[in-house]
């Protein structure tokens, strides 16, 4: 049968908030490249504007080739309907690669379909563990490594805990952090953006609040130490805070959305799309945080940042960056030291430089160049033949 494309097809794998910003770099180096045969798919446990399309536009995404619009659910459902929907799509396009990136119940159930398939799966942002396995995301990193074929790591941690699992380092590559590519090709619009001012924010003079771990957010008591928190913090310093839908949800159902709204200098919003969030956050004296992301973030603007975690999956944003642990207890005085400048500025780890794209482009270019033009017979997939 004649091959419609003669380039090898490759899914990249899109679902939520935190994978738009690591799929938009390496889509348009893939582009751009043109080895590939490169397929978006958007499995639509992100589904908002808020949360999704504002993401596509403001990143230059095209429409997802494939949209599995598998929505909310609890864990299971939510990771059986993404194995359910993707698992048609790629038994019919038998994708030379499938990448997945970052942590969410999408990574792993599209893992799971393609290493039961025999087909090669890439890891984005491999080899991050907090050591805490109740959280949902460490379970999703712990499977989805041990089964994708190709780990391409953010930071030297990352390469270390993978081979301490046992993995061989053949498996390994560190291709730096690929979010902050998404930083340097908007870069231009985020400076122009502005956002801070029109919330009536002036520069170096107010904070940026996101939160949205269950750790944090289901847990009503927990939930209502730091709205209290956050109050005290926003007594001394402004505070903007684009709520996450789940988190809006539990404030509403605790009865805690209007303390938060009334206390003085407190912002509430909706989530806000990329290039706007950036432009607060690069404008700000501080973040206080759970997001995975805003610690890489802002360790490489050099902005404080105070998550309100027991751990982190990315220490190195501590080690090197600008990123502290806190508590609701502390986080009053950590946040008054921070802007009295009593705060680490930390440095930028290696291979965090907005070229991780194209190391991870080279990557799957060696890959393909090294593989035997004949599979082994457990591997169900048709490499294609005529391949480059
Ligand atoms: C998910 C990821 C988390 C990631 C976060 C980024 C998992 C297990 N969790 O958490 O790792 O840090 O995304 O934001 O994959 N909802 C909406 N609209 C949406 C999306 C969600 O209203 O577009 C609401 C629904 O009530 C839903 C809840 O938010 O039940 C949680 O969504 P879900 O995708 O299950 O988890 P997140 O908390 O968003
Ligand atoms: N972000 C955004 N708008 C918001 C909140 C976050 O654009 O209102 C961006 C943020 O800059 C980062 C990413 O979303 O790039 C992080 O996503 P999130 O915190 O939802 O997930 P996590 O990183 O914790 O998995």
């Amino acid at each position: 049968m004649p091959r419609l494309s003669t380039r090898p097809i490759l899914h990249l794998i899109a679902a939520a908030r935190p994978n738009f910003m690591k799929v938009a770099p390496l889509w348009h180096a893939l582009v751009a490249d043109g080895t590939f045969d490169a397929r978006l798919v958007h499995t639509g446990q992100h589904y908002d504007a808020n949360m999704s399309d504002a993401f596509f536009r403001d990143l230059g995404l095209p429409e997802p080739h494939h949209h599995l619009g598998v929505g909310s659910g609890s864990h299971a459902e939510q990771t059986a309907r993404v194995m359910l929907a993707y698992e048609p799509v790629a038994t019919a396009e038998r994708p030379a690669f499938t990448v997945v990136v970052g942590d969410v119940n999408s990574t792993v159930a599209v893992t799971l379909v393609c290493a039961k398939l025999g087909l090669r799966t890439v890891h984005l942002e491999a080899g991050l563990r907090s050591f805490d396995r109740t959280m949902p995301e460490e379970i999703n990193r712990l499977v989805t490594d041990v089964l994708a074929d190709l780990l391409w790591t953010p930071s030297p941690d990352g390469d270390e805990n993978l081979r301490n699992e046992g993995i061989l380092a053949e498996r390994i590559e560190r291709v730096g952090n690929i979010m902050l590519d998404s930083y340097e090709l908007q870069r231009a619009h985020i400076e122009a953006d502005g956002t801070f001012r029109r919330l009536g924010l002036a520069p170096k003079g107010y904070g940026v609040v996101t939160l949205h771990r269950p750790s944090n957010v289901d847990d009503p008591a927990a939930l209502a130490r730091l709205v209290a928190a956050l109050a005290r913090v926003a007594a001394d310093l402004p505070l903007v805070f684009p709520v996450h839908p789940r988190t809006r949800k539990n404030l509403t159902e605790f009865g805690l959305l209007s303390r938060l709204e009334t206390a003085p200098g407190v912002q509430l919003c909706e989530p806000v799309g990329y290039v706007q969030f950036m432009n607060l956050v690069s404008n700000a004296a501080l973040c206080i945080t759970d997001s995975g992301g805003i610690q890489e973030e802002t360790t490489y603007l050099d902005i404080p940042c105070l998550t309100l975690r027991p751990n982190t999956e990315r220490p190195i944003t501590v080690t090197e960056g600008t990123n502290r642990l806190v508590t609701p207890e502390n986080l009053v005085t950590e946040a008054g030291k921070a802007l009295r400048g009593d705060w680490p500025h930390g440095r930028r780890p290696d291979r965090w430089d907005g070229q991780t794209a194209a190391r991870c482009v080279a990557s799957l270019k060696r890959w393909l160049a090294d593989q035997p033009s004949d599979q082994p017979s457990d591997r169900p997939s048709d490499w294609p033949s005529d391949r480059p």
